[in-house]
């Protein structure tokens, strides 16, 4: 396990968010994870802060709903492309995607939700905040057309406790 600074997180975070990450969550024994492609990373309210977007109607705001953490897993220069493909067609109300995948679900350093063991990039968030997108003051352009269906993403905060890879 090798600790990445702020710079190289964001550096190798924001080169494959592009090609896609797992977002975890788990609330209880119930445990969930979705491909991400969108996000931002920065500083805010004097923090380190990950932000994904996550949409209402995913099951996975449903747990994150009810959950003070998430993790973000990112396979660099590892080919999870079916894996990634799988877990951001299929939900979790229906299929148990650990199981179907086989992805193994592995403890977390500073938070509840595992990390997930065939990526090897690892990001462990404390969430602080959520916000639901305000439609009135979203410009018109990406409103129609990102949510032509009107199902707009919840901006979930997460305070970056730990970030590593491992082998
Ligand atoms: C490459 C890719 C990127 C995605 N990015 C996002 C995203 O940033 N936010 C989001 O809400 N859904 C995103 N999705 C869609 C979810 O991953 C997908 O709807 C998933 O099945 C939701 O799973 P769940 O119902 O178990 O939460 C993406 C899908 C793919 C294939």
């Amino acid at each position: 396990m090798r600790s990445v600074s702020f710079q190289e997180l964001s550096k190798d975070y924001l080169t494959q968010l592009v090609k896609g990450a797992f977002l975890t969550v788990k609330n209880g024994k119930t445990l969930n994870t979705m491909t991400i492609g969108w996000g931002t990373i920065g500083y805010i309210w004097n923090k380190p802060v990950l932000m994904v977007p996550v949409r209402l109607q995913r099951y996975t705001y449903n747990l994150i709903d009810k959950s003070d953490s998430f993790t973000v897993s990112v396979p660099v220069e590892k080919d999870l492309k079916a894996a990634l493909k799988f877990c951001g067609t299929e939900s979790g109300r229906d299929v148990n995607k650990f199981e179907a995948l086989g992805l193994t679900a592995k403890p977390a350093k500073s938070v509840e939700t595992p990390i997930i063991g065939e990526c090897n990039l690892h990001v462990e968030c404390r969430i602080i905040y959520k916000q639901l997108m305000e439609p009135g003051t979203l410009a018109d352009d990406i409103h129609e057309k990102s949510y032509p269906q009107h199902d707009f993403h919840v901006m979930v905060y997460g305070e970056i406790l730990d970030a590593y890879y491992t082998d």
